[in-house]
């Protein structure tokens, strides 16, 4: 009997024990933790996607804000593409909280956000709104589960 949580520990270890070896040889360098990577990739460009398209009531009354140049349209298409491979770099090595729901919700980020990129590709204004909305709810749902204190990440039109 004695010998059975042995055994375990043994194919645990064959099934696991070489990740640290091969992630040692890995050429990634991480430049910042995940607190880092929010604040300096992720958050920043889903504030763009988030402030592209919508409508802003004020004194003066309703505004639409879209995207008019080539230039703003590429900066829409710009960050959904950062948020989408940063998706890549949340799942890094020392990064990932796990290997589980984690890596589902990175997974996540990474499929909206294409189709958020495709959005502002096709110059769009109710998918890129709508895929904003999608967006946030992956952002949200991450960070109820692994950070909430940061719950709800700024979004103009919650504000
Ligand atoms: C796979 C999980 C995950 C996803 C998806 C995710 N986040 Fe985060 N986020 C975190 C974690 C974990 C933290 C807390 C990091 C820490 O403080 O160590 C965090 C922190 C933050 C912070 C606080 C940074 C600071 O300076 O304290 C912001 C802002 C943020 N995320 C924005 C976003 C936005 C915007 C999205 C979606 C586009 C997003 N996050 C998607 C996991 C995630």
């Amino acid at each position: 009997m004695t010998r059975q949580p042995a055994l375990s520990i043994l194919v645990v270890a064959l099934l696991y024990g070489c990740a640290p070896e091969q992630e040692s040889s890995s050429n990634f360098v991480a430049v910042g933790d995940m607190r880092e990577l929010m604040a300096h990739i992720v958050d920043p460009a889903a504030g763009v996607y988030w402030d592209a398209v919508g409508t802003i009531v004020d004194a003066e009354g309703v505004h639409e804000m879209y995207p008019t140049t080539d230039e703003e349209w590429e900066a829409v298409s710009n960050a959904a593409f950062m948020i989408a491979e940063s998706g890549n770099l949340m799942m890094m090595e020392g990064r990932a909280r796990d290997q589980g729901a984690w890596m589902t919700m990175s997974r996540q980020l990474i499929e909206v956000s294409q189709r958020a990129l495709e959005a502002a590709d096709a110059r769009n204004l109710d998918a890129v709104f709508d895929m904003g909305a999608e967006v946030y709810y992956v952002c949200t749902n991450c960070h109820a589960a692994y950070a909430i204190e940061t719950l709800r990440p700024t979004d103009s039109r919650t504000n």
